[in-house]
């Protein structure tokens, strides 16, 4: 199974759910089974670390997440990856874009695909302060969660391989 997480520029909310999921998955029975990157459906920020008010949060977290760098969104993304999570309706869109028409399916709105409740999207922090990336972790993290408790049943229903 191969998961990319997408946002708009790829250094708040993408690479702090990257981070979030890449340590849940580590902490459960899929550790090592499952490849997870992020991008952004921009590129304005390619080969840039996440911005440091995100570091900081998945640091409070206890996720290290300054060593990913930020890269666009690309057409053959959706011919490696499975899943293709969108952090918000407009990410969604902007990544159906550039889907291949028989791939488009792969691109899904994050949290309700994981079925998470009360929430479809992912906030973006940017011009927000603390409180406003606490929240995006807050969403990103039980998205990651709900993600991997859902990758789990369904390969011990053996719907899908290890
Ligand atoms: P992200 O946040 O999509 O969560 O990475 C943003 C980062 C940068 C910009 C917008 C959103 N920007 O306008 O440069």
């Amino acid at each position: 199974m191969k998961l990319l997480v997408i946002c708009l520029g790829n250094i708040c909310r993408s690479p702090m759910g990257e981070g979030a999921l890449r340590a849940r998955l580590a902490a459960s029975s899929l550790a090592g089974r499952v490849e997870v990157d992020s991008a952004g459906t921009s590129g304005w920020h390619r080969g840039q670390a996440p911005d440091p008010r995100a570091i900081a949060c998945a640091a409070r977290h206890g996720v290290d997440i300054a060593g990913l760098r930020a890269r666009p969104l690309q057409h053959k993304d959706f011919r490696h990856f499975d899943y293709i999570l969108c952090a918000d309706a407009r990410n969604l869109d902007d990544a159906r874009v550039l889907a291949p028409p028989d791939a488009h399916d792969r691109a899904v709105l994050w949290l309700p695909w994981a079925g998470i409740a009360g929430a479809s999207e992912v906030p973006d922090p940017w011009y927000g302060d603390e409180a406003d990336f606490e929240h995006s972790w807050a969403l990103l993290d039980a998205a990651a969660q709900a993600t991997v408790q859902r990758l789990a049943d369904t390969v011990e229903s053996g719907i899908i391989g290890p």
